[in-house]
């Protein structure tokens, strides 16, 4: 078997707390570690490191665990980048602008939705991601949805089902009409390409009945369940994905103390999505208060087209460092192992043996730089090298 050490890394964070510092990034300074077989096997002081077929010398450059974000809308077409002028003047944000893609979703092919989807995951990986979850709800037809999943499915097994995104036009004036189609002949025709289901539960898309409706219906169908909840106002989504005690809620902007409590108690992952704040000028969420509740905190680029149309994981920390009061190693931590526990995996989103060795190179001493040095391209390097299907 091939090995390869990695070593004369300055600063190497495993997220792994019984290494190195002791702290939940796990720290270590010039440090090493070794890969065999796509999986970490070793990991300690560069001077201990044992000997191995390849050795990848980093200089001196911090390590982090590839980034995981668990929360993108990828498969889409079309351009919304006058809403976004619009929203700038003045114009709030709004979930009827949903609909706007899902018409030039729909008259995409299946190539360039393809090619659309390759060009953004390159994006990210450009970036340090090397885990994405990837969500359909830009279809809104059982054609439309089942396509979407499967041209997901070639990048990623972290697939969501989102029919319940918006009622389309066409069910407009009959929303619990739609919401069968969606747990009836389009969940069965998405399942086969889906691990994960969602809903947007807010005002203007779906409330909290139709939501557990096809969260139930999912989980009937072998689908767990997350949820957008509380994004552009107080509602019940929180609550009802604490009730149907779901891996993570997504948003979380608009908490009162009963939602921060009944996460805590269930173990919810909140996961913040400080892009869409900054896109649609909003307040962002507390992240400081989640955090001293106990709430388990995870961050997410959330790119889409409408509300948060950026690839980056480093711009999310930097924000989340800067306007929720996290700090560089709380923002670090959401960004890679929070997104890891969001999607329940344990095999990413951590350098320590037996986790897969999905790592970037940053041209920095110290991943402090990240929300450091906003704006600037540190990520030098990521592997699984550049082509391979983020999170393989
Ligand atoms: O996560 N909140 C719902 N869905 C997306 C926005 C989608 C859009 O505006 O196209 C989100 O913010
Ligand atoms: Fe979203």
């Amino acid at each position: 078997m091939t090995s390869l050490l990695v070593r004369h890394i300055g600063e190497l964070v495993t997220n792994d707390p019984t290494q190195g510092d002791g702290s939940a990034l796990g720290l270590l300074t010039d440090a090493a570690f070794v890969v065999e077989a796509g999986r970490v096997a070793w990991v300690g002081p560069s001077g201990a490191a044992p000997a191995s077929d390849a050795v990848q010398d980093v200089g001196g450059r911090a390590v982090i665990p590839g980034f995981v974000d668990s929360h993108s809308h990828l498969v889409f077409a079309g351009d919304r980048s006058a809403e976004f002028a619009a929203r700038m003047a003045g114009t709030a944000y709004s979930a009827g602008g949903i609909r706007t893609t899902v018409a030039a979703t729909r008259a995409a092919t299946d190539e360039q939705l393809t090619a659309h989807v390759a060009r953004h995951v390159a994006e990210m990986r450009r970036q340090g991601t090397t885990t994405v979850e990837i969500k359909s709800g830009y279809g809104l037809t059982v054609r439309d949805e089942a396509r979407s999943l499967a041209i997901a499915r070639g990048f990623t097994d972290e697939t969501t089902f989102l029919g319940a995104h918006v009622v389309p036009e066409e069910h407009a004036d009959d929303p619990d009409g739609y919401v069968r189609l969606v747990t009836g002949p389009m969940l069965a025709a998405a399942a086969e390409h889906a691990r994960w289901i969602d809903a947007f539960c807010e005002t203007g898309a779906f409330d909290a009945d139709q939501a557990r409706a096809v969260l139930e219906a999912g989980r009937a169908a072998g689908l767990a369940g997350r949820l957008h909840a509380n994004q552009l106002g107080h509602g019940p989504g929180v609550q009802l994905a604490c009730d149907l005690e779901l891996v993570a809620v997504d948003h979380c902007t608009y908490l009162d103390d009963r939602d921060v409590a009944a996460l805590g108690d269930a173990g919810t992952i909140a996961t913040l999505l400080p892009g869409v704040e900054f896109s649609t000028r909003s307040p962002y969420p507390d992240a400081r208060r989640l955090l001293d509740a106990g709430v388990v905190v995870a961050l997410a680029s959330d790119c889409n087209p409408g509300s948060s149309y950026t690839s980056s994981m480093p711009l999310c920390m930097a924000l989340a460092v800067r306007e929720m009061r996290m700090t560089p190693a709380e923002a670090l931590w959401a960004a890679t192992r929070g997104g890891a526990r969001a999607l329940a995996r344990d095999d990413v989103g951590l350098l320590t043996p037996g986790a897969r060795a999905h790592y970037a190179v940053l041209d920095a001493p110290s991943y402090l730089h990240l929300a450091y040095r906003p704006g600037v391209p540190l990520v030098t390097g990521v592997h699984p090298a550049w082509a391979d299907p983020v999170s393989r």
